[in-house]
């Protein structure tokens, strides 16, 4: 077999066979192909697309390029949950130690930033002490004593995936339905759980940017899971605005103690109810969606997820001080307050530009090998359908360098679009497939 050939046929719309995609796989993994080769058939599909039988041989040949972790030791049904990304989506912190007081098992390996969107490891790792890698042994057994661990890709778990996502970064390959649902689920598959559920984001701060292309992708995701034996529900959520009111690592973490303290923003809380609910059941735990909204909303109000947090950073080595003092956080240096010039009703909050602007100052990466500095971000005051006035606060931007931080609050002010009619809220469930 020749790469060269499988790069034309992908060019010319051609479908690939099986065996041309596992070539291709395998031989990019044992880095037999080079990255200009690899970003020619990736470009190639973006343009050309695949069809559902290329996509399944695809996520499949992906998932078998490394370890296949199993977890069956852990009970029948062990389920995951992963979303396709966005910008202040904290909803892992928040919802998967709701799950394990709930006594389902949790063990959840989690990703780093791609682009704007942020990642769980990276916020994760905002907690002095905690520890995203240790081994697998340690992780089985940290679910096994406490019900629940959070950690990154410490195994050699769908590695043509790491690499492949990579690249697609750097070569504006990331928003692509194929590309997405053989990403997501080969991680899932090699990941070991054999029930998912998908938050599949949508809207400006999301990959699928309308809901047509949600609801495709995720269809595409649950035949996949289907056809690999892992039954798959997907929630497409809005992601047209930030989620909660804080972007950034340390801030992001702080929303997140405090929302499993019973301070939940309305999005996160939608969000956390409906992904919640159908893990519960997968889980075999409650047939009935409404009574298990009830059961994540008692262990919220008792106040049992947030001890579990506490014994999750615990037990990886996390200070818990500072999930019970969370003004021990690092703040930024310089907090600035965006102030409105208008009157009106926020209509729009372009959740990319924010990610974007974040990014700049500090809280995500445009490299892999930068660092992150935790503590900058932005907190928003006003969201989609607020009234604002004239001179109130439409956000605060936490920066570590002065002329970005000011550059930053120019930056939001044009992003808020505000209006004079009234603006309806918009929903947040947008549909379950
Ligand atoms: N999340 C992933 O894991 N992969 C993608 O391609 C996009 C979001």
């Amino acid at each position: 077999m020749n790469i060269i050939e499988i790069i034309a046929k992908k060019r010319d719309k051609q479908e690939l066979k099986k065996e041309e995609i596992e070539y291709f796989i395998k031989e990019y993994t044992k880095n037999n192909i080079t990255d200009y080769q690899a970003s020619a058939l990736i470009m190639a599909i973006y343009l050309n697309g695949m069809t559902d039988e290329e996509i399944t041989n695809l996520t499949i040949a992906m998932a078998q390029s490394g370890e296949m972790l199993n977890l069956s030791m852990l009970g029948k049904n062990v389920v995951d949950k992963h979303s396709t990304g966005g910008v202040g989506d904290k909803i892992t912190l928040i919802l998967m130690p709701i799950i394990a007081a709930i006594g389902i098992p949790v063990a959840k390996m989690s990703g780093r930033g791609l682009g704007y969107t942020g990642g769980t490891i990276d916020k994760l790792e905002a907690i002095p002490g905690y520890n995203t890698n240790i081994d697998i042994k340690q992780f089985i057994e940290n679910v096994k004593n406490i019900g629940i661990s959070l950690i990154g890709q410490t195994m050699n778990l769908a590695p043509a995936d790491k690499k492949i996502y990579a690249l697609r970064d750097t070569i504006a390959c990331t928003e692509s339905i194929p590309l997405i649902a053989s990403s997501i689920m080969s991680k899932k598959i090699a990941a070991g759980a054999n029930k998912i559920v998908l938050d599949v984001t949508c809207g400006s701060g999301a990959f699928m940017k309308s809901e047509e292309e949600a609801r495709k992708l995720s269809n595409r995701m649950k035949q996949i899971g289907k056809l690999a034996g892992k039954e798959t529900i997907c929630i497409i959520t809005n992601m047209n605005e930030p989620v909660g009111y804080a972007i950034g690592n340390n801030l992001e973490v702080i929303e997140a103690i405090e929302a499993l303290n019973g301070k939940m923003p309305e999005d996160i809380k939608q969000i956390v109810l409906e992904l919640g609910s159908y893990m519960v059941k997968l889980a075999g735990m409650g047939e009935n969606i409404e009574e298990n909204k009830k059961k994540i909303l008692e262990n919220i109000e008792n106040k049992k997820a947030y001890q579990k947090l506490i014994d999750l950073v615990k037990t990886q080595g996390g200070d818990i001080r500072y999930i019970k003092e969370t003004e021990r956080f690092k703040k930024a240096q310089f907090i600035f307050k965006v102030i409105s010039q208008k009157e009106g009703y926020v209509k729009k909050l372009n959740a990319q530009k924010i990610g974007e602007i974040s990014g700049d100052l500090g809280a995500g990466r445009k490299t892999k090998e930068d660092k992150i500095d935790e503590a900058v971000g932005i907190i928003l005051n006003k969201k989609t359908s607020n009234k604002v006035q004239v001179g109130e606060v439409l956000a605060y931007v936490h920066a570590n360098d002065e002329q970005k931080g000011r550059q930053a609050v120019e930056q939001i002010k044009e992003i808020y679009e505000i209006v004079d009619q009234k603006v309806e809220e918009e929903k947040i469930i947008l549909g379950i497939i």
